[in-house]
């Protein structure tokens, strides 16, 4: 596989085209982003963990019978992805109470939400991501009645995987956001999961070690997130032999 013209560049990740049509590059970089891009800062490393992080997590989702774009590791900091067609709308599951939840609901951080909340966002920065219904996607087009049933029902599945991967090695899976597309009209997992976009705190003590540590500015962000690689012992030092 060849690696041919940038595509697309957002916040955190760069998209390249390759040498076959279906294939893309999905490229990690250390750029870090909160509150839809007002601040970004570089952060050493944090490409290569987000990109082992997440093929570790999307070879796991996939063994659990949920399609995922990903196909193989390209570098240390890339990752050779299936060429979906995007749906811009986010999906957020949580499981305990952080983040926009209490902000705009008034809810106390730190509560065990039974059942899971399910919730959609639009993707759009210059609008910090409004919230969304089903009617809402379904009438301006961004998604069918038929595509949004399946995503909720494997951001529900990706729930029931990795709420226990992450509680067998010590941590909650407080919340996380997934982002779907098609690739030849089945709905795939798309874009990644890494401590950028999910909450992960200690089991016991709590302790923040996803992407608020950045958002907070407690400070310590990538090394938090090779704690949470090294309690799920994923290789971060291995090669990665070019494919
Ligand atoms: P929120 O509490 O800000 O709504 O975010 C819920 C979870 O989804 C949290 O783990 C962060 C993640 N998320 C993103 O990574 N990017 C986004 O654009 C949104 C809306 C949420
Ligand atoms: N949407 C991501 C976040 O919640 C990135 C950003 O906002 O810039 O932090």
């Amino acid at each position: 596989m060849k690696k041919t013209t940038e595509l697309y560049a957002g916040k955190a990740k760069s998209v390249y085209n390759t040498d076959h049509p279906d294939y893309l590059i999905l490229s990690f970089r250390n750029d870090t982003s909160a509150f839809d891009g007002e601040k970004i800062e570089q952060l050493e490393r944090k490409g290569e963990v987000n990109n082992k992080f997440n093929h570790f997590i999307m070879q796991r989702l996939e063994a659990a019978g949920i399609p995922t774009q990903l196909e193989s590791l390209f570098s240390d900091t890339e990752s050779v992805v299936k060429h979906l067609e995007m749906i811009p709308v986010e999906c957020v599951v949580r499981n305990i109470s952080a983040g926009s939840l209490c902000r705009r609901l008034g809810i106390e951080e730190g509560l065990e939400l039974t059942p899971p909340t399910f919730e959609l966002f639009l993707k759009n920065d210059a609008l910090h991501d409004p919230m969304l219904n089903e009617s809402l996607a379904v009438t301006f087009g961004w998604a069918t009645e038929e595509q949004l049933t399946k995503m909720k029902q494997l951001t529900f599945q990706v729930n029931d995987v990795l709420r226990r991967l992450f509680d067998d090695a010590g941590m909650l899976l407080v919340d996380y956001k997934l982002e779907f597309g098609l690739f030849k009209g089945e709905i795939t997992l798309g874009d990644e999961f890494s401590p950028d976009g999910c909450r992960l705190w200690d089991k016991k003590s709590r302790e923040k070690l996803d992407k608020d540590r950045f958002r907070q500015g407690l400070g310590g962000v990538v090394e938090a997130y090779l704690d949470v690689a090294a309690r799920l012992g994923i290789d971060m030092m291995g090669p990665v032999g070019k494919s």
